[in-house]
């Protein structure tokens, strides 16, 4: 039988685009897609779907018993923007889905693990150009620190029970298929939409916040590449540190202007800029490359080209 893979938090920005990439790759059969909503349509009729709460370990065993699944790819969690709203509910969610995942594979009965973490884990006082993989991290937000400690209990479940858990730490992700939600970094996915619909965008973060940003394809191959990829060369089992692009609004804007002349921004800053004023600018992400040989296609310009193609 082929190995079975169960999506948690298929319904969302990045899990829309994972499971039909990975029905692709692996056969619609093959790969289970489970939110607490059901998806779009494309989600639901490619292949088998679960309403499952990624909270609830007994519901989650029962589809890894039937389905027999293998791998687990864990896309549910609340970002940053939101979850500083609902603190407590975004710590449950975060953590507590994720320690379902691990303790799944502790008992073996699952046995790979994808977990995304975030550039949420660095803070105010981490070098801001070219973050190393390994660097001071303080972070500010309740979604940066369910990241970071996260990432250090995927560490301990690698170390202590040998559990085969892969992360990598997601810039802000720029996609046209399923939109992000509640993020500091989705100012860079509404800058497209409405520069189609208004010919105009007023941004929540500041002229000149530059932050590290990748688009959705090159994400989607990143967390495929490294499931796929030799485990025993994989030196880091927090998680791997990811680039692609770093931009600040204005030159986001610039590269829309290449396309659509006239589109214009402004600048209206929120509670969001606060939180963006802690994270990095660009990320080294040399120990990805070298491990696994992680290398990113889309710089800004693709990026542009592609978000107006499509959403017009
Ligand atoms: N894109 C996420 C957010 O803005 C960061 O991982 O919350």
């Amino acid at each position: 039988m082929q190995k079975s893979i169960l999506i948690l938090g298929a319904c969302g920005q990045i899990g829309t685009e994972l499971t039909l990439a990975l029905r692709n790759r692996y056969g619609n059969d093959t790969v289970i897609a489970s939110d607490i909503r059901e998806g779009t349509d494309s989600l639901m009729s490619t292949g088998p779907f679960e309403i499952l709460d990624a909270t609830n370990y007994d519901a989650m065993e029962d589809i890894v018993m039937h389905y027999e699944v293998e791998e687990v790819y864990l896309m549910a969690a609340m970002l940053s923007a939101t979850a500083e709203k609902f603190p407590e509910r975004a710590w449950n969610l975060n953590m507590n889905s994720l320690f379902n995942v691990l303790n799944l594979a502790k008992e073996k009965k699952i046995e790979k693990i994808f977990w995304p973490s975030s550039i949420a884990v660095f803070g105010v006082n981490t070098p801001k150009e070219n973050t190393p993989q390994h660097t001071l991290m303080e972070p500010s937000t309740v979604y940066g620190i369910s990241k970071q400690t996260g990432e250090r209990w995927c560490a301990y479940y690698h170390a202590k029970y040998g559990v085969d858990v892969r992360s990598v730490r997601f810039p802000g992700l720029i996609s046209w298929k399923t939109l992000p939600g509640g993020g500091t970094t989705d100012y860079a996915v509404e800058i497209y939409i409405q520069a189609l619909e208004k010919g105009s965008y007023t941004s929540f973060l500041q002229k000149g916040t530059k932050l590290p940003m990748m688009f959705m394809e090159d994400a989607i191959r990143a967390a495929v590449e490294l499931m796929e990829s030799d485990g025993s060369r994989l030196t880091i089992r927090s998680s791997y540190n990811l680039g692609a692009m770093s931009f600040a609004p204005e030159e986001i804007a610039t590269s829309i202007q290449q396309v659509l002349p006239s589109f214009k921004i402004s600048y209206d800053p929120d509670f969001r800029q606060a939180i963006a004023d802690s994270w990095p600018c660009s990320i080294d992400d040399s120990q990805a490359r070298k491990d696994w040989a992680w290398s990113p296609k889309f710089d800004l310009k693709r990026t542009t080209a592609e978000m107006l193609e499509n959403l017009s």
